[in-house]
Parts: C-alpha cells; sequence; structure tokens
C-alpha cells in the first residue's frame, strides 16, 4: 500500500490541478501581526519589519534563531513575503553603490554592452555582485555584509547559501511585467514545466530567496513589485500563472507597497508578482538579489574565488582595526564565498573531520582568523582549486 507523503499531490500536474477558486481561496487568508511577534506591521497582506528593531534583536545572539525561524514561517507557512524598512544603519552604502551602479550602466553603454532583462528594455547589469567587488571591495563589505540580508538568506536557506545580484533600471514609462513566478521554473517555457514531478515544482521553491535592495524611493506610481501574498500555497502555479483566470485572481487580490531607499524586500520565488509601469519622471532602481540554496544552482556563474582575493585585505584591516565583529565577519564570508563541499574530487579532497571536505568559507575564515597574508591565501585557493578537480 502507498503512504502518500503529501496527500492529494498528483504524480504530475494536469489541467484537473488548475482551479483559479482554490488559488483564489488561498489569498483571501488575511495575515494576523500577533503570529509575528518582530514585525512592527501588516499592510496589505504583507509583514513590515523595522531594521532598527531587528538590528537591536540581533544584539543579543541567542535571538538569531528565534528571529530566523520567524521569518521562516512567514515565507513557507505565512504570506510568502516581507519587507524590512531602513535595511541599512548607514544609507550611504545604498547611495555610493547607486553610483557604482550608474556608472557601470554608463560604461556598458558605451562598450556597446547595453542589454535588456526577460521583459523588455530596463538597464540591467548581471552580475552586480562581481562587478561591484572589482570597482569597491570595501564598500561590498559593507553593503552586502548586511546582517539583515544574512538574516533572511540564513532563515529560508540555511548556511551555505550563494547569492547572486542584478540590477534593474526601469526608466520613466517602464511597462509593466506581466505576473510570474522566478526561479527555478518560473524560467523554464511551460512545456519544460510540465515534464517535472509535482513534488520537484513544488521543492524547486525551497531552493532560491529573492530580495530586492531599493536604490531610490519608489513611490506606487513608480511601479514598484506587485506580490499576492499566500500564492505560494498553490501547488500547481508554476504552469497555472499564465492562464487568464489566475491573472484575474492576481488582479483582484495583489498588493503594492510603496518604498523607500535602503528598504529590503524578501520573497518566496513561488509567489505571483510583476512588477508595475513607471509612470513618474524618474528612474526606479532596485539591485535583486537571488539567494540560492547550498544545494540548488545559481542562475549565474559568479567568480567567487576572484571575489575573496578582493574582499580578504579590507577584512584584515577590520579586523586589525577591531571594526568588525565575528558575526560579522561570518555574514561577509557567506556573502562572497562559496560554501558548500560538493561536488569536489573525494579522492584528493577526502572528508577530513566530519563526513564533508571543507568549505572555501572554512577556509577563509581559517585564514582570516590566522591572519594570512594576502599571498598566502591566494596559494591555498590555487591548491583548493587543484585538488577539488576530476
Ligand atoms: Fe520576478
Amino acid at each position: 500500500m502507498d503512504i502518500p507523503l503529501n496527500k492529494g499531490l498528483p504524480s504530475f500536474f494536469s489541467v484537473n490541478d488548475f482551479h483559479p477558486e482554490k488559488l483564489q481561496a488561498e489569498c483571501e487568508h488575511q495575515l494576523s501581526l500577533e503570529n509575528y511577534p518582530h514585525a512592527e506591521a501588516v499592510e496589505q497582506n504583507i509583514l513590515i519589519y523595522q531594521g532598527d528593531d531587528l538590528r537591536a534583536a540581533l544584539m543579543d545572539p541567542s535571538k538569531e534563531l528565534v528571529l530566523t525561524s520567524e521569518l521562516c514561517r512567514c515565507l513557507r507557512d505565512g504570506p510568502g513575503v516581507f519587507v524590512i524598512r531602513n535595511a541599512y544603519e548607514n544609507l550611504s552604502h545604498v547611495d555610493k553603490m547607486t553610483k557604482v551602479f550608474q556608472s557601470r550602466i554608463y560604461q556598458e553603454k558605451l562598450d556597446g554592452q547595453a542589454k535588456g532583462d526577460h521583459f523588455g528594455t530596463n538597464e540591467r547589469i548581471w552580475n552586480s555582485l562581481q562587478k561591484a567587488c572589482s570597482v569597491d571591495s570595501g564598500l561590498c563589505v559593507d553593503y552586502y555584509g548586511n546582517p539583515l540580508l544574512a538574516l533572511a538568506s540564513r532563515a529560508w536557506l540555511g548556511p551555505g547559501y550563494q547569492v547572486t545580484a542584478q540590477v534593474n533600471n526601469v526608466k520613466p514609462g517602464g511597462e509593466a511585467q506581466s505576473v510570474h513566478r522566478d526561479y527555478h521554473l518560473g524560467f523554464q517555457p511551460e512545456a519544460v514545466s510540465h515534464q517535472f514531478p509535482a513534488h520537484a515544482q513544488m521543492a524547486s521553491q525551497y531552493l532560491t530567496l529573492q530580495g530586492a535592495v531599493a536604490h531610490t524611493d519608489m513611490p506606487v506610481e513608480s511601479g514598484p513589485t506587485l506580490l499576492l501574498p499566500f500564492s505560494h500555497h498553490f501547488p500547481a502555479g508554476y504552469l497555472a500563472y499564465r492562464l487568464p483566470a489566475f491573472m484575474k485572481v492576481f488582479e483582484k487580490h495583489r498588493s503594492q507597497l510603496a518604498f523607500k531607499c535602503g528598504d529590503m524586500l524578501f520573497f518566496s520565488p513561488a509567489l505571483f508578482h510583476a512588477a508595475g509601469a513607471n509612470r513618474t519622471a524618474k528612474d526606479r532602481m532596485a539591485n535583486l538579489l537571488q539567494v540560492s540554496s547550498a544545494f540548488g544552482r545559481a542562475m549565474e556563474q559568479v567568480n567567487r574565488t576572484q571575489m575573496v582575493k578582493l574582499i580578504h585585505p579590507r577584512l584584515l584591516d577590520r579586523l586589525k582595526e577591531g571594526a568588525i565583529s565575528d558575526r560579522q565577519l561570518r555574514d561577509v564570508v557567506s556573502a562572497f564565498a562559496d560554501g558548500y563541499s560538493f561536488p569536489t574530487n573525494l579522492d584528493s579532497d577526502p572528508p577530513m573531520h566530519g563526513s564533508a571536505p571543507e568549505t572555501c568559507q572554512q577556509l577563509w575564515l581559517r585564514a582570516l582568523r590566522e591572519r594570512w597574508d594576502s599571498g598566502r591565501l591566494k596559494q591555498a585557493l590555487l591548491e583548493r582549486t587543484t585538488t577539488r578537480q576530476a
């Protein structure tokens, strides 16, 4: 006799599973603030946190598990989306990064590299993480070492996550996106998604966290992302989001909040969403953060070894000045270095302690603890690459 792990879940989805009224029922849930003790408010069924409150709570190390549990619950069982207002203690880090992005957009245009995105002719910087790192690695320590980025990532993905980032700048008159889900299956044609069994479609949402940092103020007229809270609970959503009946549910129930520069947004990739049209005279710029599970494949290739080399001297300086805590160090290392042991060559890179070979994050933290200079770290990274090759 079969014992179903997910009652009522078919092996593969078919037209029998596309019931817009079921999506509607999910989205009629009303979010209750009392279930989320660290949140400040609920606006349009979206949880709002204050950056100052979360930073203050994090001062007590025992609070981290409480906070990650609450945010995990929000993303998995709750509305699937939360906002952190004033996510940067020092807004100048965001403003300085905006200038780095603007000059990169200008340079890529000059070089004839400017490309649109999946949805039109917005200005894009692919792999803004590594590109910014090669321009100002010190600024990247502050910007990507943000403890709230680490908190949200650990809440959804656990340790060993991989940050990737892409800038999206929507010019005045920029058009709205159509409703969709995100990476992984949100980036596959419908015919391909159909071939994945139902449980794999649902599991894929646990492999990525979608995030965004607002780099400009975003009044509603500028088209900040429209989101449909609770829509990630609808199992067949990766196939159904293109259907007109489901688009109608989205139009009826979607939320849209204004943002201020320095706010952060995080949501499940399975949430129905779409960026709005920019009807203002100003740009709407966001740095889109896509954080991948150690168990998943990220969308972009990122040269993490190069970033480790660029950032190492900045971290050594801060350690020398006593200007960085152990947790901040962990968060920076997590944002840039590879945090997973596999795949590797187990003949030449055998498990030494426990059952997994040393990760690059562990190697880098060891180098920082022992104050290795850049030359020694570079050599160790080179040896690591060689021993891991098949
Ligand atoms: Fe999207």
